[in-house]
C-alpha cells in the first residue's frame, strides 16, 4: 500500500498513563461559583491591576505569569475593549498560550492579516452552511450516543452524551477514522496544557500538526466534499491558504469546536434541569429553545475570561494601563452585569432580551463557530426532550455543580427518565 492511500493514524501520547482530562480540570480550578468573587471585585471598580486567574485558588499559568496584568470588568468596558482592536490586540496576548498550542491561527492574528484569513474560514461556518450540518452530521451523532442509554432509564448526561457529541460532529465533518476518536479527543484537550507547562501540550500539538499535514496532502491529491478538502483547495486572491495557517486552524477547531459546545450544552441542561418549570415550558413549546440557549450561555458562559494586549498606553475607567500590559477581559462579568441584566445570577429564560449577552465575545474575533454551536445545542436539546420522557434530576445522586474559573462545566448531570 502506498503512503498516499494508507489510512492516516494519529500517534497517541508517549506516556499512555497521562490523563489530560484530569490535568485540564486541575488547571481550570475547582471554583464552584466564581460570581461572588467577580461581583465583589466589580463593586471595588471595573479595572484592577492583576490577573483574573489570581482572584482564585488555581494552578498558575506559567506562560503568562510575570506579565503585567490588568482585569477589566462590566459590560460596557468589555465591549469597549473588544470593539477597539487597534488598541487591544490579540497576537501578543495569545502567543503565550493558544499560539503555542495551535500555532499561527486567527486568534493570534491582528488587523489586515486576521481579516483576510478569517473571511475564508468564516465562509465554512455561515448560518446557511451549518444549518445543513444539523440533519446530516449532528443528528446521526446524537442519535447514536443516545441509543446507547435510552433503555437504562438513568444516565449521566455529561459522561454519556455532552462530553462526546460535539467532538464527534467535528470528526465527522473532517471525515476522520471513527476508531481514532478517543485519541483525537485526548490530544485536542492535551494541546492546551502548554499553558501550564506540561510537556504533553507541545507533544500533542506536534502530533496533531503532523497528522493534519498528511491529511492536507491526501485531500489535495483527491479532494472530497469534506471541510478539509474545501479549506485545502480554496483560493484567496489567487493563492491557497498557507499550510501553517491551515494546520493551526485545524488544531484550534479540534479544540474550540468540541470543548466549548460540550460545556455550553452541559450548562444548558443544568439550567433547565435545576429549574423544572422552565424545562417543562421548553418541552411544551420548542420555539423557546433559542432563548433558553441564549440565557444558559449568559448565565454560565463556558468561556469566562479572555485576553487582549494593550498596544499603547490607555486609560480605562480612570485607571492607566501601560502599553504592553495583558488585559484580562472577564466575559462572565459582562454577562452578569446587574446594570444590564437585573438579578443577573438568576437563570430565567423569560428575562428581557434587549441587551445581547457576550458569551461568544464581540468585535472582529467574535466566535466563528457560534452558529454551529447553536445548531448543535438545539439538536441536542430537542433529542433529549424527545427521547428521554419524564426527564428529571436523579434524587439519589449529587445535583450538577458547575465548576472552573476560566472554562466552566458541570462534571456530572445524573438524571432519570422513562426508559424506551
Ligand atoms: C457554546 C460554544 C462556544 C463558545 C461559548 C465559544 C466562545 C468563543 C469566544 C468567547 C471566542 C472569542 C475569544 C476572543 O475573542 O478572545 C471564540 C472564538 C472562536 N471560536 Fe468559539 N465558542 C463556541 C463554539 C465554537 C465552535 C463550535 C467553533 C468551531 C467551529 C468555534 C471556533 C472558534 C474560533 C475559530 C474562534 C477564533 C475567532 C477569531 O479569533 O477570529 N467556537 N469562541
Amino acid at each position: 500500500m502506498s503512503v498516499m492511500t494508507a489510512p492516516l493514524k494519529l500517534e497517541d501520547l508517549e506516556d499512555r498513563s497521562f490523563d489530560p482530562f484530569m490535568v485540564e480540570k486541575l488547571s481550570h480550578g475547582s471554583t464552584a461559583d466564581p460570581y461572588p468573587t467577580i461581583h465583589a471585585a466589580m463593586a471595588k471598580g471595573p479595572v484592577h491591576k492583576g490577573a483574573y486567574r489570581d482572584l482564585f485558588d488555581a494552578v498558575p499559568d506559567v506562560q503568562m505569569a510575570g506579565l503585567n496584568h490588568y482585569v477589566v470588568l462590566g459590560y460596557d468596558l468589555i465591549q469597549q475593549v473588544l470593539l477597539d482592536p487597534q488598541t487591544f490586540t490579540n497576537r501578543e496576548a495569545f502567543e503565550h498560550n493558544l499560539g503555542r498550542s495551535f500555532g499561527h491561527t486567527v486568534t493570534v492574528m491582528d488587523g489586515e492579516e486576521h481579516a483576510r484569513f478569517r473571511r475564508i474560514f468564516q465562509r465554512a461556518f455561515l448560518p446557511q452552511v451549518v444549518a445543513k450540518w444539523g440533519e446530516t452530521v449532528v443528528d446521526p451523532v446524537v442519535d447514536r450516543l443516545m441509543g446507547a442509554f435510552i433503555q437504562r432509564g438513568e444516565a449521566d448526561l455529561v459522561a454519556d452524551f455532552t462530553h462526546h457529541y460535539p467532538f464527534q460532529v467535528i470528526y465527522r465533518q473532517l471525515e476522520l477514522e471513527p476508531e481514532q476518536a478517543p485519541i483525537f479527543h485526548k490530544l485536542a484537550i492535551a494541546q492546551l496544557l502548554s499553558s501550564i507547562g506540561a510537556p504533553q501540550g507541545q507533544e500533542a500539538s506536534r502530533k496533531l500538526g503532523d497528522f493534519f499535514a498528511g491529511l492536507l496532502t491526501l485531500r489535495r491529491a483527491q479532494p472530497g466534499s469534506d471541510l478539509v478538502s474545501h479549506l485545502a483547495t480554496v483560493e484567496v486572491d489567487g493563492e491557497r491558504l498557507p499550510d501553517d495557517v491551515l494546520i493551526a486552524f485545524l488544531r484550534q477547531l479540534m479544540n474550540a469546536g468540541g470543548d466549548t459546545t460540550y460545556r455550553g450544552t452541559s450548562v444548558l441542561l443544568t439550567g433547565l434541569l435545576t429549574h423544572p418549570d422552565q424545562l417543562a415550558a421548553v418541552a411544551a413549546d420548542r420555539s423557546l429553545i433559542p432563548q433558553a440557549i441564549d440565557e444558559a450561555l449568559r448565565w454560565e458562559g463556558p468561556v469566562a475570561s479572555t485576553w487582549r494586549h494593550a498596544a499603547r498606553d490607555v486609560t480605562l475607567a480612570g485607571v492607566d494601563i501601560p502599553q504592553g500590559a495583558i488585559v484580562n477581559v472577564v466575559l462572565a462579568s459582562a454577562n452578569r452585569d446587574p446594570a444590564k441584566f437585573p438579578d443577573p445570577d438568576r437563570f430565567d429564560i423569560f428575562r428581557d432580551r434587549s441587551v445581547r449577552p457576550l458569551p461568544f465575545a464581540t468585535g472582529p474575533h467574535v466566535c466563528i463557530g457560534q452558529h454551529l454551536a447553536k445548531v448543535e445545542m438545539t439538536r441536542a436539546l430537542n433529542a433529549v426532550l424527545d427521547r428521554l420522557p419524564n426527564l428529571r434530576l436523579d434524587p439519589d445522586k449529587p445535583a450538577p455543580d458547575i465548576v472552573g474559573h476560566i472554562l466552566r462545566v458541570p462534571e456530572h448531570i445524573h438524571v432519570r427518565f422513562d426508559p424506551a
